[in-house]
C-alpha cells in the first residue's frame, strides 16, 4: 500500500473539537478511513454504504473480504434504514442495551452494499455509547463501518497508539480520544434466528440478556473446542489476536498455576529462552523468572479485559518466544476473557497439576546445629550447582538463639571460592519447615533422629549421606584452624554436587 500522511488528532470527550469531527466527516463522505475510540476498542471507520470504502477497509487490515463488518450508527432512528424484520424482541434489548457494547445482527436493506457485510444477506449494527464515537460517526454521514482498528491477525487497540503502530501512513486520519473503557469487543448477538444467538462473548453477558428477553443460545463452537462446526460469525473462525510469541494457558488452582508457571519459566530461562508471563496483581510477586506484567486484579476482572491486548502487544515489543498465562474465572466478563485468550492462544492450554505432581520436592533445606556453618554453606553450594528444577534452598538450626551471621572461617573459605554467606542469618527450624514438598538434610544420624522425634509432621528427612548413597560424614570444624574448615569444604562440595546429580534424577521426568 502507498504511504500516505495520517493524520493524528487528539480530541477531548468532554469539549470535542468540531474542526477536527468536521475534518473527520470530510475524509469518511469523499471514501477515506479514519480510526476512533468507541468504548470497546478502536475501530476503523469508513463510510458503510459505500462499497469502495470497504474495499480499502479490507485492504488497511489485510482481512479477508468474506469477513464482514459492523456498521456504526450514532441514533436509533437510523438503524431501519440498514436493517430489516427489527423484532419486538430486538426492541427490547435496544432499549435495554444501546448506546452499549452490543452488536446485533439483522436481515440488510438493499442500500448496504455486499461488500460491507461480506457478501451476506444480514448486516451486523452497533451504537456506540463513547461520545466522540457518536460525534465522528454523525459527521460521516450516520452510517460507519468500523471494524477493530488493527492489522488483521494483530490484537485489537485498546490506544490510539496501538492504532499508529499498524496503521501510521496506512489511513487518513486517526482521532486520539485516549484509552478505551472496556478493552474487549462488543458482545454480537443473532436477532434472525430464534431464540437469539450469542456469536461473540463481550461485555454484555448471556446471563443479562436473558433477564430482557428470556432464552438466549450460544453458539456452539464458542462452547465446545472442536464442534466440526464454522462459527456463525465469520470472524469468529480466524485465529485473531495473536501475539508473535507463542501462549499457552495454564488452568487449575491459583497456587496450582503459580507453582506450574515458576517451574516452566525457571527451566526455559536456563535454556536461554525469554519467557513472558501473564499475571495479576495477587500473584505477580511469586515468579522471579521471566517478564512478568501484571494484567489487573482478580477482584475486579473488568480490569483484566481492559489490559488484556495491550499486555499481548507489549509481548511482541519484548521478543519473548512463550507467554504462559494465568487462567481466569468464568462468569461476567470472564468468558468473553477467557475467548480471546484461548483464541490467542491458538487454544493451547495446560494443566497446571499436570507440571507440579511431577514435582516432588520445592524446598531443600540443611539442618545442622546451630545453623552458622555447615547448613548455610551447603545451601550456597548448591544454589550455585545446575538444577532441572526450581528449587528455595534453605538451611535452619536445631538450636537458633539469636539470627547470628555465618562464621567467619566459613566465610573465608566460601569467598575463596568465589562465594559468599554475606546474607545468611542464622534460623531455629520451626514445624512449618516440615511441610509435604520440602526435603529435609542433616549432616548427622542424631540430628536427623533428634527432628523425628521432636517434630510432628515429619515427611521427608534424611541425613545428606543416607539420600546419596554416600558413608562419609561432613563434621562440625567449629573450634578447628582455617584450613580443616577448607578441607571440609572440599568434601562437602563433592557430597552437594551427588545431591544436585540425584536432584535431577529426581526431576528428570519434568
Ligand atoms: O466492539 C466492536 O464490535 C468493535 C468496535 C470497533 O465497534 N468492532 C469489531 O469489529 O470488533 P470486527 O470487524 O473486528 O469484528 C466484527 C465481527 C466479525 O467476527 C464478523 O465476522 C462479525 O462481527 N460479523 C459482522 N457481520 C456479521 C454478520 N452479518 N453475521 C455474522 N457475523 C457478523
Ligand atoms: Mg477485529
Amino acid at each position: 500500500m502507498k504511504f500516505m500522511k495520517t493524520l493524528i488528532e487528539k480530541i477531548d470527550r468532554h469539549q470535542m473539537d468540531e474542526a477536527v469531527l468536521a475534518k473527520a466527516g470530510e475524509i469518511l463522505k469523499n471514501g477515506g478511513l479514519v480510526a476512533f475510540p468507541t468504548e470497546t476498542v478502536y475501530g476503523l471507520g469508513a463510510n458503510a454504504l459505500d462499497e469502495n470504502a470497504a474495499m480499502k477497509t479490507y485492504a488497511a487490515k489485510g482481512r479477508p473480504s468474506d469477513n464482514p463488518l459492523i456498521i456504526h450508527i450514532a441514533d436509533v432512528e437510523d438503524l431501519p434504514i440498514v436493517a430489516r424484520n427489527i423484532s419486538d424482541k430486538a426492541k427490547q434489548i435496544i432499549e435495554r442495551f444501546w448506546p452499549g457494547p452490543l452488536t446485533l445482527i439483522f436481515e440488510k436493506q438493499y442500500i448496504v452494499p455486499f461488500g460491507t457485510t461480506g457478501g451476506l444477506s444480514t448486516v451486523a449494527v452497533r451504537m456506540p455509547t463513547d461520545e466522540i464515537a457518536k460525534a465522528v460517526i454523525r459527521a460521516g454521514g450516520g452510517y460507519i463501518s468500523a471494524p477493530s482498528a488493527n492489522t488483521s491477525g494483530r490484537p485489537s487497540p485498546t490506544s490510539a497508539q496501538h492504532v499508529a503502530d499498524d496503521f501510521d501512513g496506512k489511513i487518513d486520519m486517526i482521532i486520539d480520544g485516549g484509552n478505551v473503557d472496556i478493552g474487549l469487543e462488543s458482545t454480537i448477538l443473532d436477532m434472525t434466528v430464534e431464540p437469539p444467538m450469542i456469536l461473540r462473548p463481550g461485555a454484555i453477558t448471556r446471563e443479562m440478556l436473558e433477564e430482557v428477553v428470556g432464552e438466549v443460545t450460544v453458539d456452539v463452537t464458542l462452547l465446545v473446542e472442536d464442534s466440526g462446526e464454522a462459527p456463525k460469525a465469520p470472524g469468529m473462525k480466524y485465529r485473531h489476536y495473536a501475539p508473535k510469541a507463542e501462549l499457552i494457558i495454564v488452568e487449575g488452582e491459583t497456587d496450582d498455576v503459580i507453582k506450574a508457571i515458576r517451574q516452566i519459566a525457571y527451566e526455559q530461562t536456563r535454556l536461554g529462552l525469554k519467557v513472558g508471563i501473564i499475571a495479576t496483581s495477587e500473584t505477580e510477586s511469586f515468579y522471579s523468572n521471566g517478564i512478568v506484567k501484571n494484567i489487573g486484579t482478580r477482584n475486579n476482572e473488568n480490569s483484566i479485559a481492559k489490559n488484556l491486548y495491550r499486555v499481548l502487544r507489549e509481548f511482541d515489543e519484548d521478543d519473548v518466544s512463550y507467554i504462559y498465562s494465568e487462567s481466569f474465572e468464568s462468569g461476567g466478563i470472564g468468558d468473553a476473557i477467557m475467548n480471546r485468550l484461548n483464541k490467542a492462544a491458538g487454544h493451547r492450554v495446560i494443566q497446571a497439576t499436570d507440571i507440579t505432581d511431577l514435582q516432588k520436592y520445592r524446598r531443600v533445606l540443611f539442618v545442622s546445629q546451630s545453623d552458622n556453618c555447615r547448613g548455610p554453606m551447603a545451601a550456597e553450594i548448591l544454589r550455585n550447582e545446575s538444577l532441572n528444577q526450581e528449587y528455595v534452598i534453605g538451611s535452619r538450626g536445631m538450636v537458633v538463639l539469636f539470627p547470628e551471621p555465618a562464621n567467619q572461617k566459613a566465610e573465608a573459605i566460601m569467598r575463596s571460592r568465589q562465594m559468599t554467606l554475606a546474607e545468611h542469618e542464622a534460623t531455629q527450624l520451626c514445624e512449618a519447615d516440615l511441610d509435604e514438598d520440602t526435603l529435609v538434610l542433616t549432616f548427622e544420624e542424631a540430628q536427623k533422629w533428634k527432628i523425628v522425634s521432636h517434630y510432628e509432621n515429619v515427611k521427608h528427612v534424611y541425613t545428606l549421606g543416607e539420600y546419596i548413597d554416600d558413608e562419609r560424614v561432613v563434621e562440625s570444624s567449629h573450634g578447628q584452624p582455617l584450613q580443616v574448615y577448607g578441607e571440609r569444604f572440599e568434601l562437602l562440595r563433592e557430597l552437594i554436587q551427588k545431591l544436585a546429580e540425584r536432584l535431577n534424577e529426581e526431576a528428570k521426568n519434568i
